[in-house]
């Protein structure tokens, strides 16, 4: 598998910001055939940024919508339903902790999105993350972390997943971002590569337990990952990719963390 990263540019960049930026990443990774990578802008400029990656495609470069609504169409003013992503995006990040915290989304939400995502073709990038913060043991030392302290990431994977056949799962992303770990929460404190490889594992043996197939579910890490730190995490044996969000914005440290991850 080859290393997945996920740019969420979350409610960021002008139009003709997002384009330079796509532009940027898109001629950067022309000769990094080593990785995969995902775009997820904002709604508004998905129809621009098809047009940036159709001119001289490169296969490694792919788009995401940062959300889609729990039901397909309807009267859902300012909403947008899976099926008009069709031709636009091929991934779309669910359940994003921004949308659980500030939108109050619900884990039912949550599981009928990835349902709707399935239908429509797209594959779902389904972010969970416990918001409860490590003690210093648990950072430093992640075989001490409890069985209650990640709990609430493992109940998020449960419920999200909940009746997807096996070969809905294998469409599946998980991306695993500690809420304490987001750049934007505040006092962000950064995790480090055993502690997400730590907690990574423990998703991949809730994710055995519901498939045969689990190792084609690809667990990334997202949390304050920028290039200095991009190494500690993408080299972990149980992570796949990086989902980042602030280091996305500049293509340059983008770039150097799609660089850091070819093994
Ligand atoms: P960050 O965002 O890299 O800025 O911490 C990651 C995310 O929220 O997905």
């Amino acid at each position: 598998m080859k290393p997945l990263l996920v740019a969420n540019w979350k409610m960021n960049t002008s139009l003709s910001e997002a384009l330079i930026l796509a532009s940027g990443i898109k001629e950067g990774l022309a000769d990094l055939a080593g990785v995969e990578v995902i775009l997820c802008p904002p709604f508004p400029w998905l129809v621009s940024i098809v047009e940036v990656m159709q001119r001289h495609p490169i296969s490694q470069l792919h788009l995401g919508a940062q959300n889609i609504f729990w039901k397909e169409n309807g009267a859902y003013t300012g909403e947008v339903g899976a099926p008009m992503l069709k031709g636009l995006a091929e991934y779309v990040i669910i359940g994003h902790s921004e949308r659980r915290r500030l939108f109050h989304e619900t884990d039912q939400e949550i599981e009928a999105k990835i349902k709707l995502a399935l239908a429509h073709g797209l594959r779902p990038i389904l972010c969970i993350g416990e918001s409860r913060r490590p003690t210093a043991e648990q950072l430093t030392d992640p075989s001490t972390l409890s069985e209650a302290h990640v709990r609430p990431v493992l109940h998020q994977l449960a419920m999200a997943i909940k009746g997807l056949s096996a070969s809905e799962l294998q469409r599946l992303i998980i991306a695993y971002e500690p809420v304490w770990a987001i750049s934007t929460t505040v006092n962000a404190q950064t995790a480090n590569g055993h502690y997400a490889n730590q907690v990574a594992t423990m998703i991949q043996a809730e994710l055995r337990r519901c498939t045969k197939t689990a190792e084609a579910v690809p667990v990334l890490y997202g949390g304050s990952v920028n290039p200095d730190n991009a190494a500690e995490f993408i080299h972990q044996p149980e992570l796949h990719g990086l989902l980042v969000g602030g280091a996305s914005l500049k293509a340059a440290s983008f770039l150097s963390i799609c660089r850091q991850a070819i093994k």
